[in-house]
């Protein structure tokens, strides 16, 4: 009869995906400094899906250094689309955009360092193919009604940290409110911030 295999969290280890010296500088930096990034596992998916959709107008909301988007902005290279991160912390913000110019990826890529709140406001409708969104949860719910008139039919939205208390209203209204479909993973992230967490993925309906 066939089995799992024993101890599967030690066991995919072992397939962590490839990533360049940037990357695993940024990885180096996020633990010294405790900076929450999405890690190889997450940041791969990120690509695959940016990849795969032929997503051009893609969103995303906390970039930290930049980790998570150089994975979105190197699949928008190849689609010939465009990345925005909204990030509020102006050091944070800063890093980015170097951490961005380093990576070649300065022409698809615009940091722009305002609270996503007040941006998401502004956002015109079906004006996106893909949100990733990874600022603070508590904010998460509050973003959903934007988020929706923003997405296209048919539009991605990612959520990262939803096993958190904080994203309880985000969890219940994408479940729960029209105009989505969704599913929330509950997963082994090997270098996520925290490494056993919830990832959402939607789509606007
Ligand atoms: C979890 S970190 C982002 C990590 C990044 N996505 C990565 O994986 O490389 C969250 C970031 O969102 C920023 N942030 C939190 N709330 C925000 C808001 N309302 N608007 C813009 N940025 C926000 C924080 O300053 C922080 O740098």
């Amino acid at each position: 009869m066939s089995r799992i295999v024993d101890n599967p969290e030690a066991y995919f280890l072992k397939f962590i995906p490839v990533r360049d010296d940037l990357l695993q500088r940024l990885e180096a930096e996020a633990t010294r400094e405790e900076i929450p990034i999405v890690g190889p596992v997450v940041g791969e998916l990120l690509y695959i899906l940016a990849r795969s959709s032929g997503a051009r107008r893609v969103l995303e909301l906390g970039a930290a250094t930049g980790y998570s988007a150089i994975y979105l902005a190197r699949a928008l290279a190849a689609n010939g689309g465009r990345l925005v991160t909204l990030e509020s912390n102006p050091a944070m913000a800063r890093r980015a955009e170097a951490n961005l110019r380093e990576a070649g990826l300065a022409a698809t890529v615009e940091v722009v360092c305002r609270d996503a709140l007040e941006v998401l406001a502004t956002i015109p409708a079906d004006s996106l193919d893909l949100v990733f969104m990874d600022m603070e949860k508590r904010d998460y719910a509050r973003a959903l009604p934007h988020l929706r008139r923003g997405l296209r039919v048919g539009g991605l939205l990612v959520a990262d940290n939803v096993a958190f208390q904080e994203a309880d209203d985000f969890n219940r209204g994408i479940t729960w409110e029209p105009g989505w479909r969704a599913v929330s993973l509950l997963a082994f992230l090997p270098f996520h911030s925290p490494e056993r967490d919830g990832l959402c993925l939607a789509v606007r309906v």
